[in-house]
C-alpha cells in the first residue's frame, strides 16, 4: 500500500514560541499564520513487509537525523504495530533553515499516513496529530489565513480567510540556506526557563491575536502590519534574552528589515516577519510584489528570492 500527500508550509504572523505541555507538545500561546502556496513538501509512504526498519529519504538523500521524529509520527497515526515504511520526501525550498519546512513536512506526513490507513479525512484530528510532533505543522492543515487556539487539553484550528477573500503575497529573501544553529524546539524550551521576558510574552499574546483577527476581518493591511511586526520583534526579544542567547538573524536580515521600513515610509504596503532562521518574509499585496522583490534582491547577503501567494489545504492520493 502506498499513499502520497502534498502540503504547504505556513508562516506565523502572530507567533508560537513556548510550550504549555512539552510531552503533548501543546503550544503556550495561540497563533495566526499564512499558508504559503508557492512552497511545498511532497511525501510518499510505502508500507512493506520486506523492510526491517523505517527508511527516510529527503530530496533524494538518505536522512538519519530526522528519522526518529518521522517514525514517532507514524507510530502516533498508525499505531506501534504498524508495518515499517519507506518515506520519501521532496521539498522545493531549503529545509531546517527557518522556512517552516517542519510545518509542511509533518502535515504532509500525517495526511499521507492517514491516507495509507484509509482513514476518513478529519482536519481537527489531523491537526492535533501534526501538532503533537511539531506545533506549527497543525496550522498547515488549512489554507489561507489560519488561527490556532488552545482549548483545554488540545488545539483547534480555524480558517479566518480563504485564499481568494484577501489575497496576500509573501516575498522571501533567503540570506543563508544552511541548517539553523539550534532547533526551535530546543530554543523555545530554553527561553521558557531563562528569558526574563518569557512571562510577559505569554501574557501579551491575547491582545495581539485579537488585533490580528480584527485586521483580517476588516482586511486592514496597516493594522495587520503593525501587530505582526510587533509580535515578531517581541518573540525575537525573548530569543535574544534567552540564556544562552538565541540570535537567528544575520547582517542581511537586519538590512532587509531597514529596507522594508524605508519602503513603508514611501507608502508601500509591506511588512516583515522572521522565524527561527535568518530569512526575511515580506508580506505585501500582489500588485506591490515586483517592487518589493527588486528592492530586497539589491541587498548584500540576499542569496535568492522566493515568492508565494496564499496556499490551500493539503491533498492526498493512495495506490495499492
Ligand atoms: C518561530 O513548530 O518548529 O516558527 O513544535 O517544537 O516543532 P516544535 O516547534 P516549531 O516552532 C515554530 C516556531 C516559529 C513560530 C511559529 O511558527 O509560530
Amino acid at each position: 500500500m502506498q499513499a502520497m500527500a502534498q502540503s504547504h508550509p505556513n508562516i506565523a504572523l502572530i507567533k508560537y514560541w513556548g510550550k504549555r505541555d512539552t510531552a503533548k507538545n501543546l503550544p503556550a500561546v495561540d497563533s495566526l499564520s499564512l499558508t504559503l502556496g508557492g512552497l511545498w513538501t511532497k511525501m510518499r509512504i510505502d508500507l512493506s513487509n520486506q523492510l526491517e526498519c523505517d527508511e527516510l529519504i529527503i530530496n533524494g538523500v538518505n536522512n538519519e537525523s530526522n528519522l526518529s521524529r518521522v517514525s514517532q509520527c507514524l507510530d502516533l497515526v498508525m499505531g506501534k504495530n504498524r508495518k515499517f515504511a519507506k518515506i520519501i520526501s521532496e521539498c522545493n525550498f531549503p529545509i531546517s533553515a527557518g522556512l517552516a519546512s517542519s510545518s509542511s513536512s509533518f502535515s504532509a506526513l500525517v495526511v499521507a499516513a492517514n491516507a495509507v490507513m484509509n482513514k476518513k479525512s478529519d482536519t481537527q484530528l489531523f491537526a492535533s496529530q501534526a501538532g503533537n510532533i511539531s506545533g506549527s505543522a497543525a496550522r498547515s492543515l488549512l489554507g489561507g489565513i489560519v488561527e490556532l487556539k488552545n482549548i483545554s487539553n488540545t488545539i483547534k484550528i480555524k480558517q479566518l480567510s480563504n485564499v481568494t477573500r484577501w489575497p496576500l503575497s509573501v516575498v522571501i529573501a533567503i540570506t543563508d540556506k544552511n541548517k539553523k544553529s539550534i532547533s526551535s524546539s530546543k530554543a523555545m524550551n530554553l527561553s521558557s526557563h531563562s528569558s526574563p521576558f518569557y512571562s510577559a510574552w505569554i501574557e501579551n499574546q491575547s491582545p495581539d491575536m485579537n488585533e490580528a483577527r480584527l485586521a483580517v476581518k476588516e482586511k486592514d493591511f496597516a493594522k495587520l502590519a503593525a501587530v505582526s511586526e510587533h509580535n515578531c520583534l517581541k518573540m525575537h526579544s525573548v530569543m535574544w534574552t534567552t540564556k544562552p542567547s538565541v540570535v537567528y538573524w544575520n547582517a542581511a536580515t537586519l538590512n532587509c528589515m531597514h529596507a522594508i521600513r524605508d519602503l513603508q515610509q514611501s507608502g508601500e504596503p509591506v511588512f516583515f516577519t522572521m522565524d527561527a532562521g535568518p530569512q526575511i518574509k515580506a508580506v505585501c499585496l500582489p500588485e506591490n510584489e515586483t517592487r518589493i522583490i527588486k528592492r530586497l534582491a539589491e541587498i548584500d547577503g540576499v542569496e535568492s528570492i522566493m515568492t508565494s501567494s496564499l496556499g490551500e489545504a493539503p491533498t492526498s492520493s493512495t495506490q495499492l
